[in-house]
């Protein structure tokens, strides 16, 4: 019976170990500094709301954001940033080659992928170095409606918004929408 166990578990080592060894070390990183990105943004922003409602909250995204990516940048060596297609701040636009990124994502997600397992990688030649690239869809959150949703956003927030956005492309999500996506570089 006991060496039953121990073969069934040998042999599921002996599966999942190749599984593991298929992620490319590179984008398990990302994926790690991601995590750490997002839910430190998740943790700020749920903390902002409680403390002051969403017009407060707003300073997380406006400031924090740019802060904690900024941080992340420093210490892992990773350009850490975010884009979309309906891009709030003009400095999040996307570059062409994220666009087309971007446009690959809503094409998987209306073939039915999840949005929590679409993501990208490539690497590429810039300026004579090999870079590694990857992104990875952000999706939209019941938190993320009070300022980027559709009625959902108070008249003060929207007045807010409109102060600091004039050309704010990001309302009208719903949950489960692909809010934007993570772009991570790294000069290999
Ligand atoms: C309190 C208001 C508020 C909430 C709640 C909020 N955001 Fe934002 N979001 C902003 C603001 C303001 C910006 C612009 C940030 C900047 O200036 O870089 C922004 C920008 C972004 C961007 C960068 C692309 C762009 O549009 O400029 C992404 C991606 C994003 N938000 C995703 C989310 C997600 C996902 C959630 C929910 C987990 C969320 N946001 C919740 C206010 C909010």
């Amino acid at each position: 019976m006991k060496t039953g166990i121990l073969a069934a578990a040998l042999l599921a080592t002996s599966i999942t170990a190749p599984v593991m060894a298929d992620v490319d070390p590179n984008v398990a990183e990302a994926r790690q500094i991601i995590k750490q990105f997002f839910t430190q943004l998740k943790g700020e922003l749920k903390k902002a709301m409680k403390e002051g409602g969403p017009v407060h909250a707003i300073s997380v995204c406006n400031e924090k954001a740019p802060k904690i990516a900024d941080d992340i940048s420093a210490k892992t060596g990773w350009y850490v940033a975010r884009t979309s297609l309906k891009p709030r701040a003009p400095t999040n636009s996307p570059l062409p080659w994220e666009k087309k990124v971007l446009q690959e994502f809503e094409a998987e997600k209306a073939a039915g992928k999840p949005v929590k397992a679409i993501d990208y990688s490539d690497v590429v030649e810039e300026d004579g170095k090999k870079v590694f690239r990857y992104m990875k869809a952000i999706p939209t959150g019941k938190i993320c409606l009070n300022c980027h949703g559709g009625a959902e956003v108070k008249p003060e927030v929207e007045k807010k918004l409109q102060e600091l956005y004039p050309s704010d492309k990001a309302r009208g999500f719903k949950e489960g929408d692909i809010r934007g996506a993570f772009v991570l570089k790294k000069t290999l």
